[in-house]
């Protein structure tokens, strides 16, 4: 990959635009310490309408309503500090592999800027799921699971396209949730600042990984271009859907499997899905990575507004 006359970026992004994420990162740097030290509080830590199981009209008493609200928000925290984990992994390969000129470029910095921040986020995280307590077990997280997740992310992070497809797509998805939480004027103070000082801070990255988009597809191998085409949208659904696991609905003596099941696939919450990870689609059809008139069929199976559904289906 060239180097910048300049020295400070590489061909890959704007290197102002990567100075500029820089500056912006080391002045909020201390606000996550104070998060850190935020207490929740004891009952619900979000409304009844922020349930994934509102859609359902379940008649919810209110320990149920807290157990879910805590079990929900307990497994949207694993998710995160499962796919901050991951981010990190792929970022030190990267720089692990990269030839020694880059290694000082501002691209490289803001890399670790990004390894800081996601460091402190999980920081917070933790101490949140420290304070719910949550009891459900994953059924998404047995041995084999974990081990075929630890194969998928060696086999991904060789694959910068589809390594930062999976960035943006691993900060939009739990980004459209967070907003709704941060903007409820009925979710617990504490856990709706902890959500919009996520979003600040992932609002960047998301900046940061749109700006490799075109380079990277320009520069992909075929199996990467492959990968970002036909299997990235199925990664994406299988991130949204296990946001909240089934072991959730079970703590909360509800019919684990059944209940996830209707979750998935009420129309509400397909919508929802929709809007979380139309914006990523949107990043690629602008890098040229797919097409924005006739995308691969997965895509338009993800993307693809009801109404354009609809419309297909009397074509
Ligand atoms: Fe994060
Ligand atoms: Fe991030």
């Amino acid at each position: 990959m060239p180097v910048r006359a300049d020295g400070i970026g590489t061909a890959r992004r704007p290197a102002a635009r990567v100075q500029r994420l820089n500056e912006l990162s080391a002045r909020r740097f201390r606000r996550a310490d104070d998060l850190a030290a935020g207490r929740l509080g004891d009952g619900p830590v979000i409304p009844v309408d922020l349930l994934s199981v509102a859609p359902l009209g379940l008649d919810l008493d209110e320990s149920r309503h807290a157990v879910l609200a805590r079990e929900e928000v307990a497994s949207i925290i694993h998710a995160g500090l499962e796919f901050e984990a991951v981010l990190t992994t792929g970022f030190g390969f990267t720089m692990a592999t990269m030839p020694p000129a880059e290694m000082s470029g501002g691209e490289n910095e803001y890399a670790l800027v990004q390894i800081g921040e996601e460091t402190r986020h999980s920081q917070v995280f933790i101490s949140l799921l420290r304070q719910l307590r949550p009891q459900a077990e994953n059924p998404f997280a047995t041995p084999f699971f974990r081990w075929m997740r630890g194969r998928f992310v060696t086999w991904m992070v060789r694959r910068p396209l589809l390594f930062q497809t999976l960035v943006l797509g691993g900060e939009e998805v739990p980004d459209l949730v967070q907003r709704l939480v941060a903007e409820h004027p009925g979710t617990d103070p504490h856990l709706a600042a902890v959500a919009s000082y996520h979003r600040a801070e992932e609002a960047r990255h998301m900046t940061f990984a749109r700006l490799s988009f075109t380079e990277y597809h320009r520069s992909a191998t075929f199996v990467d271009r492959l990968a970002v085409r036909w299997l990235t949208p199925v990664i994406l659904a299988y991130l949204w859907d296990t946001l909240i696991h089934p072991g959730v609905y079970a703590a909360a003596g509800l019919p684990p499997w059944r209940t996830w099941g209707r979750v998935r696939a009420h129309p509400d919450r397909v919508e929802l899905r929709r809007r979380a990870t139309v914006p990523v689609r949107d990043a690629l059809v602008e890098a040229g990575a797919i097409d924005a008139v006739r995308p691969p069929r997965p895509w338009r199976w993800l993307c693809e507004s009801p109404e354009a559904r609809k419309q297909g289906a009397r074509r």
